[in-house]
């Protein structure tokens, strides 16, 4: 999300490097006025420590702003394993990594990411009680819960779409029309969050498995991964990788609004004051995807499934209130997100 990072605006950085395991790992905590940080653990093949180094200082800030924007008690932080998963990862580096969470004695509490599973969460557990995400108790879209958020986030976008195409249009979502890049965990329970609203969907992957379900079952109509972002539509909605969103994208780009699931969705901040610029209303990524992390949090708090499900519809209001503000000072909705977000954490 950010641009440019300073080492010093972090609170705590630690490393730890365990020969027994052969595990590397960093645990950034960037800031905790709200409270302990919360973020998940990467696993990786980085490069190098510089590269991994970077990463978890930028991805632990914008667990701050991140948090703080969903109004949670909670602080930023990340961690980051070095390693490719698939090729290194053990049970006992599970555990060692439980070890090095729990020498933060309870400033960190870690979470699921790239690379690491709920049962890797599991393995951590035994040597620390600073995880969430292993053990969600309520699911209201009435899933099987494993404590995997995805279908948190996924009604927690769905709200912010909503909120947007409310703002941008003053309609509901039915005959809207959406194309969603992504049909992974997030993008496919969207879409049919979507479908029940009346929405038309146009869908877009790189494997056939979502896109033809989405076909069958939710009347959507395939398009492939080059055409999703040029469609003329009122939303698209980013839900696989980052930086989607640049320069190219946005010069064959017709929807009105983007609000998606897919972190980092801005190749650059400035971006923002070009969309600003071409009209289009832009849903910031950490604002509309914090459904994740509020779930990991009501996972901790064992907090009941209402309790989690009004969490996650505060999401709508919380753009609104961003988009209102842009409007009034004329400013891109990411600066916008990134004052307010400030404006709590810094207090
Ligand atoms: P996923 O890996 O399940 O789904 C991503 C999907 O995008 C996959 O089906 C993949 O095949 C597809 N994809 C990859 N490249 C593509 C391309 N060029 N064009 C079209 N489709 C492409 O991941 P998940 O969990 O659904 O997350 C989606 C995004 O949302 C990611 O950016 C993730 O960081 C973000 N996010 C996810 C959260 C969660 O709770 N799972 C929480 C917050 C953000």
């Amino acid at each position: 999300v950010f641009d440019h990072i300073e080492f010093d605006e972090h609170e705590h950085v630690a490393f730890c490097h365990d020969k027994e395991t052969g595990l590397k790992a960093i645990i950034a905590v960037h800031n905790s006025h709200l409270g302990p940080a919360l973020g998940g653990c990467r696993m990786w093949p980085y490069a190098n420590s510089d590269e991994a180094l970077n990463d978890v200082l930028r991805l632990s800030k914008g667990m701050t702003y991140k948090a703080a924007m969903a109004n949670l008690n909670q602080g930023g932080g990340k961690a980051v394993i070095i390693g490719d998963p698939r090729a290194i990862k053990t049970p006992e580096m599970m555990l060692a990594m439980g070890r090095f969470v729990e020498s933060l004695s309870g400033k960190y509490i870690s979470a699921e990411d790239s690379g690491m599973s709920v049962a890797d969460l599991r393995i951590m557990a035994e040597e620390t009680t600073h995880i969430s995400g292993t053990k969600a108790n309520y699911h209201f879209a009435g899933e099987e819960a494993d404590g995997n958020p995805a279908p948190s986030t996924a009604y927690g976008v769905f709200t912010g779409v909503k909120a947007s195409v409310e703002y941008y249009f003053g309609t509901g979502l039915q005959g809207k029309k959406i194309a969603i890049q992504g049909l992974g965990h997030v993008g496919y329970r969207l879409a049919e969050h979507l479908h029940r609203e009346g929405a038309e969907l146009f869908v877009a992957d790189i494997y056939p498995e979502g896109i033809n379900r989405a076909k069958e079952k939710l009347n959507a109509k395939i398009v492939s991964p080059d055409e999703i972002l040029k469609l003329d539509v009122d939303v698209v909605a980013p839900c696989a990788m980052g930086a989607t969103i640049n320069r190219q994208s946005i010069s064959t780009l017709k929807a009105k609004v983007i609000a998606g699931a897919a972190n980092n969705q801005l190749e650059t901040e400035s971006l923002g004051e070009i969309l600003k610029g071409e009209g289009i209303l832009y849903a910031p990524d950490y604002v509309i995807n914090a459904g994740g992390i509020i779930d990991i949090y009501h996972q901790k708090m064992l907090s009941s499934n209402e309790a989690l499900k009004s969490h996650l519809e505060k999401i709508g209001a919380t753009l609104m209130e961003v988009y209102k503000r842009a409007d009034e000072q004329n400013l891109a909705t990411n600066r916008v997100a990134n004052t307010i977000a400030e404006e709590k954490f810094k207090k």
